[in-house]
C-alpha cells in the first residue's frame, strides 16, 4: 500500500520524505491557498523532493481551459500527476492526457459509477473522498470496497484506487483491508499511525530496565 501526504507545505513534505515511507504527494486548490506560495514553482519544488507522483490540480472547470492548464502542469516534471475533477469535461481531459502518457488523478469521486468512468477515461488514480462521505452520514469506506470489487472484475481497468479525505488511522486500516492501492492523508494522520500507548509504555520500561544494567552498547 502506498502512502501519499496530502499537503502543499514543503516543510511537511521534506519531513515526511525523510522517513523513507512516503510514496507521493497530493495537493488541491485549498491546500495551495493554505500554503500561500505561487502554484507552479511550488509544485516543481515538491516534484524535486519526492520521486513518486505529485498531484497538482487544474483550476478551471471548462474543457478547453482545463486542457491547457493540464498541459502546462504536465510539463513541470516527469512525476507530476494532473488532477482533474470528476466531471464530463474533467474526464475528457483525463482521456487526452492519459493517452499522451501523462499521469492523471481524477478527484472528487463520490460514487462507484463515477469511478467506472474514471477507469474508462484511463485515469492513473481515482480519488474517492471517504471522509467527506462520512461527514454527510454516508459510509465512505463502503465506496472503497465497491470500487475495489468492480475494478477487480475488469482486469483492463488499470486505475489505482487512491483513498482520499482520510481523517484518522481507522480510515487507513479499513482502506488497507478493502484493498485501496494508495491512501493520501495529512502529515498529522501519518504521524498518528506510529502511535500506540502500549508501545510508549513498553519502551519506557525497557529504557528504565536497561539503565539498571549499567551497560552501554556503543
Ligand atoms: C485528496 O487528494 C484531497 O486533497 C483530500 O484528501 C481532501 O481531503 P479533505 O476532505 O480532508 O479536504
Amino acid at each position: 500500500m502506498k502512502f501519499f501526504v496530502d499537503t502543499g507545505d514543503i516543510t511537511e513534505i521534506r519531513d515526511m520524505a525523510a522517513t523513507g515511507l512516503l510514496d507521493g504527494v497530493t495537493t488541491n486548490p485549498s491546500l495551495i491557498a493554505k500554503a500561500g506560495k505561487p502554484f507552479l514553482p511550488l509544485i516543481e519544488e515538491i516534484c524535486g523532493v519526492v520521486s513518486g507522483p505529485v498531484s497538482a490540480e487544474v483550476a478551471s472547470t471548462d474543457f478547453e481551459t482545463m486542457l491547457k492548464e493540464g498541459e502546462k502542469i504536465a510539463k513541470i516534471a516527469k512525476n507530476v500527476a494532473v488532477k482533474v475533477p470528476l466531471t464530463e469535461a474533467g474526464l475528457k481531459v483525463c482521456k487526452i492526457l492519459s493517452d499522451r502518457g501523462t499521469m492523471v488523478n481524477v478527484t472528487l469521486c463520490f460514487s462507484a459509477v463515477q469511478a467506472i468512468l474514471a477507469a474508462k477515461a484511463g485515469a492513473t488514480f481515482v480519488s474517492p473522498f471517504v471522509g467527506r462521505l462520512d461527514d454527510i452520514g454516508q459510509d465512505g469506506m463502503a465506496l472503497i470496497a465497491d470500487i475495489r470489487q468492480i475494478y477487480d472484475n475488469y482486469p483492463d481497468f488499470k486505475t489505482e484506487i487512491l483513498a482520499a479525505s482520510i481523517r484518522h488511522p481507522q480510515h487507513v486500516l479499513m482502506a488497507a483491508k478493502y484493498g485501496a492501492d494508495v491512501a493520501t492523508m495529512p502529515a498529522s494522520t501519518i504521524k498518528a499511525l506510529y502511535k500506540h500507548p502500549l508501545t510508549d509504555k513498553g519502551l519506557s520500561a525497557f529504557v528504565d530496565d536497561w539503565k539498571k544494567t549499567g551497560q552501554s552498547i556503543l
